[in-house]
């Protein structure tokens, strides 16, 4: 049958091979027999149709994604309908392109426009059991079914919240999240400090309690998760400064990681001390201990009466933490007209912190002394009030 329809002018080619040697006429006639093969397969496949759909697919978790698989039908073929079958080779949706109303199936698939021979669904959401391959039925009249396969892999990505600060002796809340837990075997944080070192501080395991490595027990503090793992530091010190890996082990797949760098502030506590240089000459001096270095400025600066700008210098401590100092002089008599003071400004702080230098502490401590002798005034009175009620009763009673 195959020859009747797709064969070559197989006649004539025997005609022309009479008149060769006998050695060319072997070799046409395979050759021919050769291209009648070529082309009789090609015909089959016209005829009974095939589809065609990608081997392996990556579908992001927790978001929607679209399967297609495409026919090529064969000549006088009708498409009847178009099945789906799930991982389990359960039916997941199946209609009939001529029927608009005709599409059934499970309510996390739709189907999804697409050309002409071409089936298209959308799986709403992706999820780590949609993972598993698909099969698409395309029943076509009359030649009958055809079927393609799709394999899916459900992936996702390792995110971490952006970089943190935290500050010294506070708490440092880092945390990581991997959308497909099933697929994962552990969770270990690293830590890398600034020279490159690189040392585990915890880490979690399926059905175990979460480990903390010797140097962080009793700081840290890991949640027994496989998505959303989250590791505090409290109380955090310089040392804990640099970048925390979270690795997430999975399988089959490899580790997938995400790391997020911590900063440890120390924040200000700034003082102002002064001292008469000369007379009628005071010189002041704003200091602050802090990580990373404080920015000072004086609400003064711009005065006529201090004697040039400000001089700042800075003192590394061994801690990590520096000590600026920032040094104004100035005419006393500025002291009597203006409160001076040292503007601190931290990364650490909302707001800078002000220092006043002279009679705001003065104005102060009056207004707390007042304040005092007035609520001890008013205790005194009440007692003596109660008092002499408490005695007036008596003296009735008798
Ligand atoms: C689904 O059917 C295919 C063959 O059509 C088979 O290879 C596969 O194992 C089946 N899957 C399940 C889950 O039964
Ligand atoms: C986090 O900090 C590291 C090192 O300080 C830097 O390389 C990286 O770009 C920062 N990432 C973000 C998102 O700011
Ligand atoms: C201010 O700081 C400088 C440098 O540390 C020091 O020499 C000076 O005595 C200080 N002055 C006052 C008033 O504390
Ligand atoms: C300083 O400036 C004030 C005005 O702001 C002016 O009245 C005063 O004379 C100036 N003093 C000196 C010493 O230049």
């Amino acid at each position: 049958m195959i020859l009747v329809r797709g064969g070559l002018p197989w006649s004539w080619k025997a005609h022309e091979c009479l008149l060769c040697p006998m050695q060319t006429m072997m070799c046409e006639s395979s050759l021919v027999r050769c291209l009648q093969l070529l082309v009789s397969l090609l015909m089959v496949v016209r005829l009974q149709g095939k589809v065609t759909a990608p081997e392996r697919m990556e579908a992001p978790v927790e978001l929607p994604f679209t399967l297609s698989c495409m026919v090529s039908k064969g000549r006088g073929d009708i498409l009847k309908q178009v099945r789906w079958l799930d991982v389990q080779n359960k039916t997941l949706l199946t209609y009939e392109p001529s029927q608009k109303d005709s599409v059934s199936g499970q309510q996390h698939v739709e189907l999804a426009p697409s050309p002409k021979d071409t089936s298209a669904i959308t799986i709403r959401r992706v999820g780590f059991r949609d993972e598993g391959c698909y099969t698409c039925i395309f029943d076509l009249y009359p030649s009958g079914s055809q079927e393609g396969r799709t394999c899916l892999t459900v992936t996702s990505r390792v995110t971490a919240e952006g970089n943190k600060t935290a500050v010294s002796g506070k708490a440092a809340v880092l945390s990581c999240s991997y959308g497909l837990p099933e697929k994962v075997q552990q969770v270990l944080w690293r830590h890398t400090a600034e020279q490159g070192d690189s040392s585990g501080v915890a880490s979690y395991a399926k059905r175990s309690d979460p480990m903390i490595e010797p140097p962080y027990q009793e700081r840290a503090w890991l949640t027994p998760s496989l998505s959303h793992s989250q590791l505090s530091i409290r109380p955090v010190s310089i040392q804990d400064e640099g970048c925390y890996t979270c690795e997430y082990h999975t399988y089959p797949e490899r580790t997938k990681s995400a790391t997020v760098c911590l900063t440890v502030f120390v924040l200000p506590k700034p003082q102002v001390s002064y001292k008469n240089t000369s007379p009628g000459v005071i010189e002041a001096n704003c200091t602050a201990v802090s990580r990373p270095p404080v920015e000072i400025v004086w609400n003064a600066e711009r005065d006529n009466r201090t004697m040039g700008p400000p001089v700042t210098s800075q003192l590394q401590q061994g801690d990590g933490t520096t000590l600026v100092i920032s040094t104004l002089t100035v005419q006393s008599g500025l002291l009597k007209d203006v409160s001076v003071k040292c503007l601190v400004h931290h990364k650490g702080l909302e707001s800078p912190i002000a220092v006043s230098m002279n009679t705001k502490i003065g104005t102060a401590l009056t207004i707390l002394i007042s304040v005092t002798t007035v609520a001890a005034l008013l205790v005194i009175c009440l007692c003596f009030c109660l008092w002499k009620c408490f005695l007036r009763k008596e003296d009735d009673g008798v």
